[in-house]
Order: structure tokens, then sequence, then C-alpha cells
């Protein structure tokens, strides 16, 4: 039997946090030796709102650089800058020919970034399609999402359903997994929402390139309670996530009972020592850009003849004349 094929897709709207780390990248490392996996850097899903290109291109090597510094294997893991790949957007074109205005303007998170106000981008309406592309394209078996992401990864499906349905079998159907990652990681200044790469200012997040005396100032200015007791539990959300993060990060529950301040220390040791070799290395590959855009080339051609392949099958398919 063939090997299972996972896409995991990263947006470079930011720094890549510990939540992305714990809930993203070390299922993708573990599974490297019994999937078959693809780490793609979707620097088109980046444009979909306001942004800056200079800052947008630093941010997408700067990703590539972490994820290889943090141990994904370019030799068994393509690493892919979806730009560097015009089926995407090829196939992208094609799938809208299969999408209507009303689902795509159904999507929660269309309607919840096109209310925040100021000029909508028609790619922000657009943007599952394409991610749908990005899917379909390498006949993924298997994508890892989070929540924020299963209604995206259901339109993926459906868009694929349809279209073998109306067009004949192109696309492999792909499902939705959950990362093997026990708990969400929420943000340390307000544990009610996700870590996040682009949450407001920033003060709750722990970037994989923090300096040690940020993580620590971060971890020590967490939000807690009142109640003093180290415990999980839904009226302490602030102490439950500093929980679940040592438990990531050591594989450890902590040794109760203790203080707030020796939960925090713990937690601070935990997260260095995680940390501590993706800095290091980070310093090393970030010597030698031209090595990591290398890398981005060869993962690029790596998985190019798949995506032509399926490219070139969905145009037949819809009845371009080839
Ligand atoms: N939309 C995803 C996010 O915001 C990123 C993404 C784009 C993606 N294309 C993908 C994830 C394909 C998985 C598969 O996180």
């Amino acid at each position: 039997m063939a090997t299972t094929r996972r896409l995991t897709g990263f947006k470079p709207t930011g720094h890549l946090h510990l939540g992305n780390l714990l809930g993203a990248l070390r299922p993708l490392i573990a599974a490297q030796d019994h999937t078959e996996s693809i780490a793609m850097i979707a620097d088109l899903h980046a444009m979909t709102m306001e942004h800056d290109p200079q800052r947008l291109r630093a941010l997408a090597l700067e990703t590539a650089t972490v994820m290889l510094a943090a141990g994904v294997d370019p030799a068994r893991t393509p690493i892919i800058l979806q730009s560097q790949i015009p089926e995407h957007t090829e196939l992208h074109y094609l799938l809208e020919c299969v999408t209507g205005f009303g689902e795509a303007s159904r999507m929660i998170q269309f309607k919840e970034k096109s209310a925040a106000g100021g000029p909508i981008r028609l790619s922000l309406l657009t943007y599952p399609v394409l991610m749908a592309a990005d899917i379909l394209l390498y006949d993924i078996d298997q994508v890892p999402v989070g929540e924020d992401q299963n209604q995206h990864l259901e339109l993926t499906r459906t868009l694929a359903t349809r279209f073998n349905a109306r067009y004949g079998d192109t696309f492999r159907v792909p499902a939705g997994v959950r990362p093997e990652a026990a708990a969400r990681i929420m943000d340390l200044a307000d544990p009610t929402v996700k870590m996040g790469k682009s949450n407001a200012a920033g003060a709750g997040r722990i970037g994989l390139l923090d300096p040690p005396e940020v993580v620590r100032r971060t971890v020590a200015r967490a939000v807690t309670d009142e109640f003093a007791q180290v415990r999980r539990h839904p009226d302490q959300p602030g102490v439950t996530n500093l929980i679940d993060i040592l438990a990531e990060c050591t594989g450890q529950q902590p040794s109760d009972p203790v203080s707030y301040g020796a939960l925090k220390r713990d937690v601070t040791d935990a997260i260095e020592s995680l940390l501590a070799p993706i800095r290091a290395r980070h310093a090393e590959l970030a010597e030698d850009p031209a090595y990591v855009r290398e890398i981005l080339a060869k993962g690029a051609a790596a998985v190019r003849p798949i995506a032509m392949a399926t490219c070139s099958a969905a145009r037949d398919a819809i009845g371009l004349l080839q």
C-alpha cells in the first residue's frame, strides 16, 4: 500500500511561534518517517489582507529557515513556496469555475475578516479556493488542520467531489486530521484566544526565535488568576494553558502542588530547552540564505511533476483544448 500523503501549510503573515511548533511543526517532523509529507509556505495566502512586500519576502525565507532549524528534513519532506509553483494559481482558476459566489461568501473566516472594516481584497473571498488548489494538486490524503481551517477543508472536499462528478474522476478527496498535539496552545496574555502569528500586540506570543530573556519575560507576565491552585480547570484558562505547555514541552505533568511562580519557572525552562537548539541552528542557517533558497528550489522541482500532471488532467477534464 502506498504511504499516506500529507500537506501541512503555513501562512507567512508573522513569525512562527510556540503554538506552530507544538501544534504543527513537531507533528510534521514526527510523521516524516511514516508519511510522505509536503511542507508548504503559503505566501500567496499572505497577500489576501494588507501586506508589505519586503516583509512578506523576509517572512517567507524566515519561515523556511525556521522549519529547517526545527528539524524538517528536506530530503524526506519537500519544503515548497506556493508562489514558485505556478500550477497553484492555474488550478485555483479552474476550481473557481466550480465554486459558487454564495458558498465562498459564507465562509466564516471571510465573514469575520471582511467585517473588520477597510478595503476587502477579492483574494480574501477566493482564499479557500486557492487552499483547495494547494491540496488537490498533490493527491493529498491528509491535511492537518486546526479548527479555524475546518470549513476550508470541507469546501476543498466539496469542490473535489463536485468536479469529479461533473467532469470525471480527477482529484483525490482529502481528509482533515487533527494535529497529534493534545493541547491547543493559547495566548499567554489572553488565554481565551489561540496563540496566533498576528494577534494584536503579540504580548502573549512566544516566537521561536525570541531570545531567552524575552521568553522569560513573556512567561513571567502570563495571565493567571486568584485561585492559587495549579490545576487544569475551565475557570483557570491561563493556568491550564501553562500546564498544557509544560506537558507538551516535556511530556510530563507538573509535580504538584507547586506555586504559580514555580510553574512559570518550569514552563520557562521547558520552553528554553526546546528553543535553544532551534535558535542556534537558525543562526547558522541564516548565514547562508542561498542554501535555504536552494532547498526551496529543490522542493519545487521534486513536487512540480505531480502538480503538472494534476493540472493537465483537470484542464483536460474541464474542456480545455490540450
Ligand atoms: N489557510 C491556512 C492557514 O491560514 C494555510 C494554508 C494555505 C494551508 N493552503 C493550505 C494549510 C493548504 C493546509 C493546506 O493556516
